[in-house]
């Protein structure tokens, strides 16, 4: 069984892309920071699969570089990375701390970046999957450091493909509103949901199969594929 590497893995949609991975004979390299991994484990557990645990904050750039050569000292059969792990925060261009874009950088674009690099160099085959946002075609300043860092990873997902395809492919999922942000609920996403084109906001299994999409598609390389119901096309109003 091949073996995926996928960070903040632990909650939200980065548990949900592990377990369902579980749940299709993957095993599971966990990365995670904060969040108890347990649920997942145990997931992967009930679905036969290994799953190793590897805590640690990405931020730290020696961390980062590292992640690779722990999980190939546990899975010799790696054959995806997913960069799902990010910070959200809600600070404008002028508002922005100095603290808040350096861990924004660090976490968001330079993690992901030396994953890719040492996935490339030590793994050298399969596929990478970064996931963005929909809002890397928008110009909303509200969340000035983290759509930079996105929009930034998404050229680094296509200079990469370019640059590996022929080994390691290398695409991108850019959700739009599926979970809502931290401290919100239900509401959040029925308020928001009236401006999306499909009028509807999306759910963990659109993203799993968008993933599923990827994984079986091996002609499909340096792709953002956008699971938003149109909204990064234009927002929706009734005149
Ligand atoms: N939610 C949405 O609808 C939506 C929409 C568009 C794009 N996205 C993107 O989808 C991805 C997941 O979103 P989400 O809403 O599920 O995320 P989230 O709830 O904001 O969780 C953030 C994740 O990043 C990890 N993380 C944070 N700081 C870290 C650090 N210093 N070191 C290592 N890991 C760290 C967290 O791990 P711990 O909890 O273990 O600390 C957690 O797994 C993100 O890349 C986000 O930009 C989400």
């Amino acid at each position: 069984m091949p073996t995926a590497i996928i960070t903040g893995g632990a909650v939200r949609l980065g548990k949900a892309l592990a377990c369902h991975l579980a749940d299709r004979g993957w095993n599971l390299a966990l990365s995670y920071n904060n969040s108890d991994p347990a649920e997942v484990v145990a997931h992967a557990q009930k679905a036969g699969v290994t799953c190793k645990t590897y805590p640690g904050d990405l931020s730290n750039t020696v961390f980062a570089e590292g992640l690779i050569g722990q999980v190939l000292a546990d899975f010799t059969d790696v054959a995806l990375l997913i960069n799902c792990a990010a910070n959200f925060i809600q600070e404008n261009v002028e508002r922005t701390s100095t603290q808040t874009l350096v861990d924004t950088m660090a976490l968001n674009l330079m993690s992901p970046y030396l994953l890719m690099r040492e996935y490339k160099k030590q793994v050298g085959q399969g596929m990478i999957v970064n996931i963005l946002d929909e809002r890397i075609t928008k110009n909303i300043p509200t969340f000035a450091a983290y759509s930079v860092s996105k929009v930034a990873l998404e050229h680094v997902t296509k200079l990469a493909a370019v640059e590996w395809g022929a080994t390691v492919r290398v695409n991108a999922i850019a959700p739009g509103l599926i979970l809502p942000p931290a401290g919100h609920g239900q509401e959040y996403l029925d308020k928001n949901k009236k401006n999306v084109p499909t009028q509807t906001h999306g759910d963990v299994a659109d993203l799993t199969r968008a993933l599923d999409y990827l994984i079986a598609s091996p002609f499909v390389n340096g792709e953002i594929l956008f699971v938003d119901g149109g909204d990064s096309k234009g927002r929706y109003s009734q005149q």
